[in-house]
């Protein structure tokens, strides 16, 4: 599968934070990167943290709805950190900035809801990861016996318990544990990668001409 651009991406996301203004393309070329002596690789310099934004978002994610009710109201925020974790015990992770005003809501909660976005809610995306307004309002959601709120339409979805928080930088590393899960293959997934929303568009249609594989041979899962 590749990934190919939404439509409209024209906001830019970033979940590590606000960006600094794009710099001129001028510096930001390939050729002039690898002349740039901040790139160069073994400097000893630290990574910077618009370097480590840019390198980051090269790594394509899906992306998460992470919620519960609080007092009788959804609360939630949208996740591309969500990753599974391990078979036995069921296990899932996500990283939380400590910057996050909705996590401290959330993390004393018996059961947290984990929606997997599919493409077709990039919009209530943008809307989980608002500073401002209700994240909910407009979306379609469902609460489980137990508090954990899941977005409906969502390609997976996972009722998880809070099983440990590791401190990892300026981030926590939240590990989940899986009481109940189900998914939805005909939902395509929304994608993030490099700051924008992207969709999968199968092997088939974007082989090149000269590709002598099987449509079948490209699917990597
Ligand atoms: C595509 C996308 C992915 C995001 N992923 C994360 C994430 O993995 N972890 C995180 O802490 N914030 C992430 N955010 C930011 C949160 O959704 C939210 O905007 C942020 O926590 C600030 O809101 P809060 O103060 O209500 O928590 C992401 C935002 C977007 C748009």
């Amino acid at each position: 599968m590749t990934a190919t651009r939404a439509q409209c991406p024209e906001t830019r996301h970033d979940r590590h934070g606000p960006r600094q203004p794009a710099r001129p393309a001028a510096v930001t070329g390939a050729a002039e990167r690898r002349a740039d002596p901040e790139h160069a690789a073994g400097t000893g310099r630290p990574p910077q943290p618009d370097e480590l934004r840019r390198v980051f978002g090269a790594f394509p994610t899906g992306v998460t709805a992470i919620a519960a009710l609080v007092d009788g109201t959804p609360v939630g925020l949208a996740a591309s950190s969500f990753t599974t974790v391990s078979l036995d015990p069921p296990l899932v992770s996500v990283c939380v900035a400590h910057t996050s005003t909705t996590w401290p809501l959330l993390r004393d909660r018996a059961r947290i809801g984990v929606s997997v976005l599919g493409a077709h809610q990039e919009s209530a995306c943008r809307r989980l990861a608002a500073r401002d307004g209700d994240r909910f309002q407009g979306l379609d959601w469902r609460v489980t016996p137990a508090g954990a709120v899941l977005i409906e339409g969502a390609g997976a979805w996972f009722e998880c318990g809070i099983e440990q928080h590791l401190r990892a930088g300026d981030h926590d590393i939240v590990l989940l544990r899986v009481h109940a899960l189900d998914a939805d293959r005909a939902v395509a997934p929304l994608v993030f990668h490099a700051s924008r929303f992207r969709r999968l568009e199968s092997a088939a249609e974007s082989r090149s001409p000269g590709d002598p594989r099987p449509a079948g041979d490209q699917e990597s899962t």
